[in-house]
């Protein structure tokens, strides 16, 4: 039978395989690039806290969710649906397979950037930070990084499951384990480390407000890879011999740990390469790619290429488990569906999606156009297409979760979700998981995640926030 056994799908080798390689997925930009700066514009350590909130109380159980709809049905995104019996439900999955073309296909830009500062801060090219609005309409460059990066991307996923994308996570997580907690101790000895520090996590309750918890929620969310079935793919390649419930505590814990340290890492950096000043902070692409390059310049030319390149690698590496998840969610669709063999779904997806992110490449100054795409109600100036793909996928996630999980506690019923559960983990039935996963998938999170998902689109799109 072509193409539908596990054994042909694939499948992990490894409880801490599955677990990498869906931290991966987590770990990417957005911890590293993102959050830190959120966290900042949120209030700090305020905005923590509703982050750490959101992610264990709202975002656990559809992450739990998502696991067992791939698990139980060893399906993709799409096929999970009809596999279950719910044909009707399977647009659920067409969505999410839309959101992770659109996301990979500006994303894919960014982490070209990343590799590429990499390679200007090995070879000593400090000043491209100064440069970076000249970098970004350097078409011929920025687009080999791009191919480039995609390249790779589809190498690793052509490979397979166990020999592909579980192998890469092996080595490129530890990597960046290592390269993180470096930097992390290198920071800690700049001057005015202590001041950044205090910046990122002394609360600031005043500058929360629902703008900032909806903030929370979104990058919660994109951070943890959730609604669009990236998880429930990953989740049809573990065995039922896997607990789901402590994977996906593992999970949660590994991406929120590593954007809070990327945040512990960046702010004494930030501190040193204003002396200390932290009034005029400014974040997102901003901070990385402008600032830091200089203050990697001025730790000399040596040291800053190590501390330099090690950075932008880091990201690199964060950004490339991300991508390759990105890009297994239409793959697997493909395999599954259309019973094409992994490569050749590799090849059409990847094209498909180089195609479509050139208006992200050219939306950073080259193209006028895109760099001025679309002007939301009530907004002053124009937003460039990259931000608001951004802000079209972002949307689209909540309401994919929104829907993953009140199609399993009303549809499919969650007593079948309870079931595929207790698939290594004996106790399930009468744990207190369950009886928060009951409360959580019923009540909760339907009822939060659609208040949100309105409150999000609102001051996305049309600038409204409620309250502030
Ligand atoms: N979570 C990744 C990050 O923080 C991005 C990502 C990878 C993603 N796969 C995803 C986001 C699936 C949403 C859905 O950078």
């Amino acid at each position: 039978m072509a193409g539908t056994s596990t054994s042909e799908r694939g499948a992990w080798n490894s409880k801490l395989g599955f677990i990498l390689a869906a931290a991966g997925s987590a770990v990417g930009l957005g911890n590293i690039w993102k959050f830190p700066f959120e966290v900042e514009a949120g209030g700090g350590a305020a905005f923590v806290l509703v982050y750490l909130i959101f992610c264990f109380i709202l975002c656990f159980p559809v992450l739990i969710t998502e696991i067992a709809i791939g698990r139980k049905t060893q399906k993709n995104a799409v096929g999970a649906f009809d596999s279950l019996g719910f044909s009707s439900w399977n647009f659920i999955g067409k969505l999410g397979i839309l959101s992770g073309i659109i996301i990979l296909s500006f994303y894919n830009v960014v982490a070209g950037w990343a590799f590429g500062f990499f390679v200007e801060m090995v070879t000593g090219n400090f000043q491209i930070g100064s440069q970076f609005s000249e970098f970004t309409v350097d078409i011929i460059k920025i687009g080999g990084y791009a191919i480039l990066f995609l390249t790779t991307t589809a190498i690793i996923v052509s490979r397979g499951i166990s020999a592909g994308i579980e192998k890469a996570a092996k080595i490129l997580m530890p990597t960046l384990i290592i390269m993180i907690v470096g930097l992390l101790i290198y920071a800690f000895t700049l001057p005015y480390s202590g001041v950044g520090l205090k910046y990122y996590l002394i609360p600031e309750f005043s500058e929360l407000n629902l703008q900032t918890i909806g903030g929370a929620l979104r990058q919660a969310f994109f951070s943890l890879s959730l609604g669009m079935g990236a998880l429930i793919t990953y989740g049809s390649y573990l065995s039922k011999k896997e607990n789901i419930v402590s994977s996906a505590a593992l999970i949660t814990l590994f991406d929120v740990g590593i954007a809070f340290i990327a945040g512990l890492m960046l702010f004494p950096i930030v501190a040193y390469s204003t002396g200390g000043d932290m009034t005029d902070v400014q974040g997102g692409a901003g901070l990385i790619f402008t600032v830091l390059p200089g203050v990697f310049e001025s730790l000399g030319g040596t040291l800053g290429a190590i501390v330099g390149g090690g950075f932008f690698l880091l990201l690199s590496f964060a950004a490339l488990t991300s991508t390759v998840s990105l890009l297994e969610v239409p793959v697997s669709y493909i395999v599954d569906e259309h019973k094409k063999s992994r490569k050749a779904a590799v090849i059409i997806s990847a094209a498909v999606i180089f195609i479509l992110g050139i208006p992200s490449l050219v939306g950073n100054g080259y193209s006028a156009f895109f760099t001025q795409f679309i002007t939301y109600v009530g907004a002053d100036a124009p937003t460039d297409v990259m931000t608001f793909l951004g802000h079209l996928a972002d949307t689209f996630l909540l309401l994919g979760g929104l829907l993953i999980v009140s199609f399993t506690a009303f549809v499919w019923k969650k007593e079948s979700l309870y079931e595929e559960l207790s698939y290594g983990y004996v106790g399930f039935q009468t744990s207190k998981v369950k009886t928060f996963l009951n409360f959580a998938i019923t009540i909760l999170c339907p009822a939060l995640l659609a208040i949100l998902f309105v409150l999000v689109v609102l001051s996305n799109f049309f600038g409204i926030s409620i309250i502030n």
